[in-house]
Parts: C-alpha cells; sequence; structure tokens
C-alpha cells in the first residue's frame, strides 16, 4: 500500500458512467482510504420517497430525511436505511429515474451534506459525486473530474447493468443517463460542474488502471 498524508480529502466529480465509483473505490483500496460514495446516500433519501409515495419537495419527505439513519459498512459496498441494507434496491430503474429530481431539492442536498461533511471529518477520505469539489469538499487537498463521451459513459453502464442480467438497451441507458446528467447540470443549486481548481480527466479511451494510476500519481 502507498502512504498518504493523514487527514487527506480527495474529491472526485463528473457525470453518471464517468468511472468515478470504480476509480473512487480503488484508489481507496490501494491508499487505505474511507470511501464516500455520495449518490448512494441521494438514492437512499429516493427510496424513503418511492417507499412512502412521496414527492421530492414534500415536507413530508424532508422529515423523513433529518429523522432517518444513513450509514456505509464495508467500506462503502453496503449501505444501510435505519438498519436496513438496501444496496440493490438504491440501483434500481425506478431510483435512477427518480433521483436527479429528488437531489435538486435544496433543504434534502443541506441535510445530506451536513451528513458527508461529518463523514469527511473522521479522517483520510476519497468521496466522489455531483458537488464534491465545488459544495461539500471545497478545500479538499485533490480535485478531480472524470469526464468520458456520453456513448462511452452508456456502454460502461450497460455492461454493469448486463452482467446482472438486466435486459436493456444501449439507447434505452443512453437516453437515461443523458437526461439525468441534464438534470443535474442545470439545477438552480450546485449544480454539476467541474471546480477551477479540479483536474479534469477524459477517461473516453482510458482504462479503469490508467486513471487509478493517474490519480495515485498525483496524491502520492
Ligand atoms: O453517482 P450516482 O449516479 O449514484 O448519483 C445518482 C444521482 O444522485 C445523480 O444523478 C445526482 O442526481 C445525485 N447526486 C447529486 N450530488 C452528488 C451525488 C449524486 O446530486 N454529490
Amino acid at each position: 500500500m502507498k502512504k498518504i498524508g493523514s487527514q487527506v480529502t480527495i474529491a472526485i466529480d463528473g457525470p453518471a458512467g464517468s468511472g468515478k465509483s470504480t476509480v473512487a473505490r480503488r484508489v481507496a483500496e490501494e491508499l487505505g482510504l474511507l470511501y464516500l460514495d455520495s449518490g448512494a446516500m441521494y438514492r437512499a433519501v429516493t427510496v424513503l420517497a418511492i417507499r412512502g409515495g412521496l414527492t421530492a419537495d414534500s415536507p413530508e419527505l424532508l422529515e423523513q430525511v433529518k429523522a432517518c439513519h444513513i450509514e456505509f459498512e464495508d467500506n462503502g459496498k453496503t449501505i444501510l436505511l435505519n438498519a436496513k441494507d438496501i444496496s440493490v434496491q438504491i440501483r434500481t430503474p425506478a431510483v435512477n429515474r427518480r433521483v436527479a429530481d429528488v437531489a435538486k431539492v435544496p433543504e434534502i442536498r443541506h441535510e445530506i451534506v451536513k451528513h458527508q461533511q461529518r463523514i469527511g471529518g473522521e479522517g483520510s477520505i476519497i468521496a466522489e459525486g455531483r458537488d464534491l469539489t465545488t459544495i461539500v469538499f471545497p478545500n479538499a487537498d485533490f480535485k478531480f473530474y472524470l469526464d468520458a463521451s456520453v456513448t462511452e459513459r452508456a456502454k460502461r453502464r450497460l455492461a454493469e447493468l448486463q452482467a446482472q442480467n438486466v435486459n436493456i438497451t444501449l439507447a434505452a441507458v443512453e437516453a437515461e443517463i443523458s437526461a439525468r446528467d441534464e438534470k443535474d447540470k442545470t439545477r438552480a443549486h450546485s449544480p454539476l460542474r467541474a471546480a477551477g481548481d479540479a483536474i479534469v480527466v477524459d477517461t473516453t479511451d482510458k482504462t479503469i488502471n490508467e486513471v487509478v494510476d493517474f490519480i495515485i500519481a498525483k496524491v502520492c
């Protein structure tokens, strides 16, 4: 394992399928860092909304968000909502369709960001999402923005879904991630954008290993 200083924060942002999660997980393993999958937290809130039949902007949903416990186990592999494992549920098509609408509500973001910053205070961390470099950890020691062409990102997502025996076309996956990107980039609060001081990495023609090695070389 390579060495990294104590209390180091690495923040990564980028659109769906840019490789953020896989890369951040690998860097976390190689450098012994805590891994924070911030998107999983918005997905957990979306599970709450779907279960309760609540709209994204309903006061009931906000109350539930304030009262709920979202925790990670096994360095981000498992997510618990009120002590129940929802790791599979957060990846369903229903959640994919609704999560960007839930994530655009400022009061919900406020609660989730507070939680993320608490987790970040616990030690050295690599965190990824849409606003980690801009809002959650604006003073992160290292910032990266991963991007890739929409077709390449859709192909990667399709391969993941096919591995789980989900029957879906490339065109459908591309349409879903394009719609989500559009919402994430154009929302009023904390839109997805590359922070001015982030290193932008186009991963279209790069392997996961190449991106992992690039990040480790920058931070060590
Ligand atoms: O990263 P993932 O694709 O799981 O994120 C799901 C959704 O959660 C994103 O499309 C976005 O709407 C929202 N999100 C966000 N801010 C983050 C992470 C995710 O708004 N930091």
